[in-house]
């Protein structure tokens, strides 16, 4: 795997946090969607955050993409504190640069207009191109670009014509037309059939390639994350518990719940076989949640220091991190067979 330390930081978010307020009008409720969330990505750089539904993972892109204010933390493109910088919404600039896929690409897709409308649109809105002849060629270059050929037969087509794969392909079209430093992925294959899971993820990685452009990749599958991503991040009810290079983080899992999610897994180098994490219990209610480190209910080496104290973050190697108490200087317990 190529050496990224080198790549400069395009995206870094510090202690990012998000609670919704719930129960009416007066309700003082809580939920804790999100809870002291950093990490950066590099020029070129994939980093996958996994969990499982309900763990916050949306929520972390929605607030990149400044779709939503934060409750506290600081979002940093190119070292500036857009926040600060922006605190009223992001400007078109930042919009362009960072740049957001879903999991259901149909939704996404006016039936009425065609896929050429729907890429002209940004390239429009952006100012990217100015002359009809050229807005044609660009559109022909994107289309091209994410695997539709001939580009001009795919460009008069309308979305419902498209299988799942090349829709997800168009809406990577799309964000790729204002040209974009960072993609944020929520999901992106989880939607389309196995067979072309891969095809869209190698797409993915090769405009990483390509462009330097860096990701967000979100999944619920820590298999596809091994595929893609450069870094994986392990998020559980709201917290980043664990990060490290993915292979490291796959061969020496140290959180035990990034163990459990890869027991879970029969094969961590196939896709065939997604992991089904909601058959192995459920995420406690982020409503006002308990202190303490919020896997200790399901955790098998649970202490009691686990229910009362969140577990500071542990350096367990210059790449690989872990937020739990077996680890660090209030470990009192054996470690946790690997
Ligand atoms: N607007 C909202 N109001 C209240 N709670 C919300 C809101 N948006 C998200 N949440 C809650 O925040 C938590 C995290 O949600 P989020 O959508 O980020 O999870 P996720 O990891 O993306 O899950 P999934 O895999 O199902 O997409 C969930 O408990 C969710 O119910
Ligand atoms: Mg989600």
């Amino acid at each position: 795997m190529i050496d990224l330390d080198d790549h400069p930081v395009v995206l870094e978010v510090r202690n990012l946090s998000k609670r919704f307020p719930v129960g009416g009008m007066f309700g003082k409720q809580q939920v804790h969607a999100l809870n002291d969330v950093s990490f950066s990505i590099r020029v070129g750089e994939v980093v996958a955050l996994v969990g499982e539904s309900g763990s916050g993972k949306s929520t972390t892109a929605r607030l990149i993409a400044r779709l939503m204010q934060p409750s506290s933390g600081e979002i940093l493109f190119k070292g500036k504190n857009m926040l600060k910088v922006e605190p009223r919404g992001a400007s078109l600039g930042y919009r362009n640069r960072v740049q957001m896929i879903f999991q259901d690409p149909f939704s996404s897709l006016n039936p009425v207009h065609t896929i050429g409308h729907h890429i002209a649109r940004p390239l429009l809105l952006h100012h990217k191109v100015q002359r009809r002849r050229d807005r044609e060629g660009r559109i022909n270059e994107l289309l091209a670009k994410v695997g539709l050929n001939p580009p001009a037969d795919f460009a008069s087509k309308f979305p419902y014509q498209l299988s799942g794969g090349q829709r997800q392909r168009i809406a990577i079209a799309r964000a790729l037309a204002v040209d974009p430093e960072i993609i944020l992925a929520d999901e992106p294959i989880s939607m389309l059939d196995v067979s072309i899971r891969i095809g869209v993820l190698n797409l993915l990685a090769q405009l990483k390639k390509d462009y330097g452009i860096g990701y967000l990749y979100i999944t619920h599958d820590i298999a596809s994350a091994r595929y893609i991503g450069d870094k994986t991040m392990v998020m559980y009810a709201g917290h980043i518990v664990e990060g490290a290079e993915s292979s490291e983080l796959m061969e020496h899992p140290s959180h035990p719940y990034t163990q459990l999610l890869l027991s879970a897994v029969p094969n961590p180098h196939s896709l065939d076989q997604p992991t089904r994490l909601e058959t192995r219990g459920e995420i406690p209610s982020l409503i006002d949640p308990p202190p303490g480190c919020p896997f200790a209910a399901r955790c098998p080496h649970v202490k009691p220091i686990c229910r009362e104290v969140m577990p500071s973050t542990t350096m367990l190697s210059a790449d690989h991190w872990v937020r739990c108490h077996l680890y660090g200087s209030d470990n009192s317990a054996a470690q946790p067979a690997a």
